[in-house]
């Protein structure tokens, strides 16, 4: 599979350094998704795993996915005997199949057109099954770390775009945060947890 330079080649590089170093902690992002992940499990841009193999060793059937080929190896070598199937694609105009209890994408849809993001929103808001959990985690406007974008596409949400796109359904949690980043800039965060009423 072809999958064009872009962001990803910026975390290549991040991961093929953690990798050497066997730095495998969760962020704060996966730390907040954890309690919640149950059941069925869909990791979009997965990264290097850390959530999708927490979530398997506590029982979950895990499917993760990602465009780099350091995580997706790591993620294999790590999941041996685990319920987790990790595969390389490109998740810009990705279809999903089939429901899942759990959704997640921690990170991903900024790294896309604004049309493409919005449309892996709107698949992940239609493949969560009744009673089931999205967790999305986007930079968001006011954001002014933009080097790891490099001149590929990219969209910052809107500060609340999240929860409006899960509106009719329980907002478990919804959080902003804000962190500084190289060169006195900073990076805007939106995390919103939601779970589907029907
Ligand atoms: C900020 S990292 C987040 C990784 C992980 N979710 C975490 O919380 O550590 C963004 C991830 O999205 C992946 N990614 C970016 N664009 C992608 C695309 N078009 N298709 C698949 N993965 C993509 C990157 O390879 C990277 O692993």
């Amino acid at each position: 599979m072809e999958i064009s330079a872009s962001a990803v080649d910026f975390f290549e590089a991040q991961f093929r350094r953690q990798v050497g170093e066997g730095d495998f902690a969760l962020n704060p992002f996966e730390t907040l998704a954890l309690p919640h992940v149950r059941g069925r499990v869909l990791d979009l841009g997965c990264g290097l795993g850390n959530l999708s193999l927490a979530a398997a060793r506590r029982g979950c059937n895990v499917l993760a996915l990602d465009a780099s080929v350091t995580a997706i190896e790591r993620v294999r070598r790590a999941a041996a005997g685990l319920d987790l199937r990790a595969e390389r694609v490109d998740l810009a105009g990705y279809r999903i199949a089939g429901e899942f209890d759990t959704i997640i994408a921690i990170g991903l849809l900024m790294f896309m057109t604004k049309h493409a993001a919005r449309a892996l929103l709107e698949e992940i808001r239609t493949h969560v099954a009744p009673r089931g959990c999205a967790i999305v985690n986007v930079l968001i406007e006011g954001t002014t770390y933009l080097g790891m974008f490099g001149s590929a596409p990219y969209y910052l949400f809107g500060p609340r775009e999240l929860e409006g796109a899960f509106a009719g359904w329980d907002i478990v949690q919804s959080r902003p945060d804000r962190f500084d980043a190289p060169g006195a800039s900073v990076k805007r965060f939106a995390t919103v947890v939601a779970r589907n009423p029907t």
